[in-house]
């Protein structure tokens, strides 16, 4: 597919080498969110389960779902979806199958997710497709679709899981202490505050909407507070999805590359205290 053409399906540049979300997929706080809510959903699936992950980044919940099926004597077949070929490479390296839990990772966009896992989930459909803090990283216009075509490869009785740090309320109790290190950083580069901030942050409910637009019933939502370490801080400015959405958020004298503003970002987060952020966490339920 053309870059022009990826440019409507994603938000952000690909990974590479030096810019890449592998430091942040590793901080403890951030897989403890991920496997506290897989622990949720985990009452919900058979003994041998079929799990679509969509935005599968890295591994992550793929690494979560394996070690479920070791702790949990569970059998799993994970089929882990993204279009970055950088983190499809390191999920594969880092991640296995083992004799529990069969693992594949295709690149593909999740607009694209019911001809990427034709022929391969069972033809009722999937247990389980989860969405790990990636919705908010899907184009807006893209976000609806994907959780639709999602809720059509499950099967009946499945579930969806989702999560996301970037909703409305994420920062809405310290929105300067997240704020500052962003602006300041800018500021290196000439940088005003934009109209718009560069990542849509939907109020949860409109996330808890489109679930039920697809006709899941949602039968879970929490959210919970999360306190990030500095070290996580500076390991989020090497990702290019969020320096971008930094980026976007500014007007520039001299516009920053990606590199130059994650290098500022790392700086000033790197002089910030741990901070408490809030996730919001869902699991919807196909009617049988
Ligand atoms: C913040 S990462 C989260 C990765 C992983 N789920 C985790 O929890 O560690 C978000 C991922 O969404 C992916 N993504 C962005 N746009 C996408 C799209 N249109 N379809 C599928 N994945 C997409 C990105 O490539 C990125 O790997």
């Amino acid at each position: 597919m053309a870059a022009e053409d990826n440019a409507s399906r994603i938000n952000h540049p690909f990974q590479d080498g030096r810019m890449n979300f592998t430091a942040f997929s590793r901080c403890l706080e951030y897989r403890r969110e991920v496997a506290e809510l897989m622990l949720e959903a985990l009452p919900y699936l058979p003994e041998r389960f079929t799990q679509v992950d969509i935005g599968a980044g890295n591994g992550l919940g793929t690494q979560v779902t394996k070690g479920m099926t070791e702790v949990f004597l569970r059998r799993a077949a994970v089929y882990g979806i993204d279009p970055d070929p950088y983190a499809i490479a390191q999920a594969s390296k880092d991640t296995p199958s083992s004799e529990r839990c069969e693992i594949a990772f295709i690149e593909g966009f999740g607009q694209d997710i019911e001809t990427l896992v034709a022929g391969r989930i069972p033809k009722e459909g999937a247990d389980m497709v989860s969405i790990l803090d990636a919705v908010h990283e899907f184009p807006p216009d893209a976000q609806f679709p994907i959780i639709q075509a999602g809720a059509r490869v499950l099967r009946p009785g499945g579930i969806f899981v989702m999560n996301s740090t970037f909703t409305s309320i994420a920062t809405e109790e310290n929105p300067a202490a997240w704020g500052f290190p962003a602006v300041k950083a800018a500021l290196k580069f000439g940088g005003r505050k934009a109209k718009q901030p560069g990542l849509l942050q939907r109020p949860p409910e409109e996330y808890t909407q489109m679930l039920r637009n697809t006709g899941l019933e949602v039968i879970y939502y929490q959210v919970v507070g999360v306190t990030l370490p500095t070290s996580a801080m500076v390991a989020i400015c090497q990702y290019p999805g969020f320096v971008e959405g930094v980026r976007k958020s500014f007007v520039f004298d001299n516009e920053p590359t990606l590199e130059q503003l994650s290098e500022e970002l790392q700086i000033r987060y790197g002089k910030s205290r741990p901070l408490p952020r809030k996730w919001v966490r869902w699991i919807g339920q196909k009617p049988a």
